[in-house]
């Protein structure tokens, strides 16, 4: 399992969107640094708790930026957003109802999607964005 952290290649040239990007890989990172040290059960509902609220956040927030800039792929991504919001949401109950183990599978997951998302749907708002003098 490899270390996860913000580094330039996530970013969107836009700072509050990298900003908010570097927190959410940060929440994700303590757990995945907790694990490598044996104590990711102490924190993984803490973390679940976090990332379900941030998520919700950051997406708000992502998604008012491209609304009110026109951005014509809006609706394709904030469809994605909400798919990522039910999950994670739907993690931290089956967390709560203790069907969730802490898991490399749960960790990857996580990150995956997230390095996923900014690199391949993220990063395509980049120039609409900027274009618009959004930076
Ligand atoms: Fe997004
Ligand atoms: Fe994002």
């Amino acid at each position: 399992m490899e270390n996860f952290e913000w580094s330039e290649k996530y970013s969107v040239n836009v700072k509050q969107i990298d900003e908010q990007h570097k927190k959410l890989i940060g929440i994700v990172a303590q757990l995945n640094t907790a694990m490598r040290q044996g104590k990711g059960k102490d924190i993984i509902g803490k973390v679940l708790e976090e990332l379900a609220k941030y998520t919700i956040t950051h997406f708000k927030d992502e998604e008012r930026i491209m609304k009110s800039a026109g951005y014509p792929d809006f609706e394709a991504h904030q469809t994605k957003h909400q798919w990522m919001n039910d999950r994670v949401a739907q993690l931290y109950r089956d967390y709560q109802d203790g069907k969730v183990t802490l898991s490399i599978e749960v960790m990857n997951f996580l990150q995956s999607w997230i390095d996923k998302h900014i690199m391949g749907t993220d990063k395509q708002y980049a120039p609409f964005l900027n274009s618009k003098g959004i930076f």
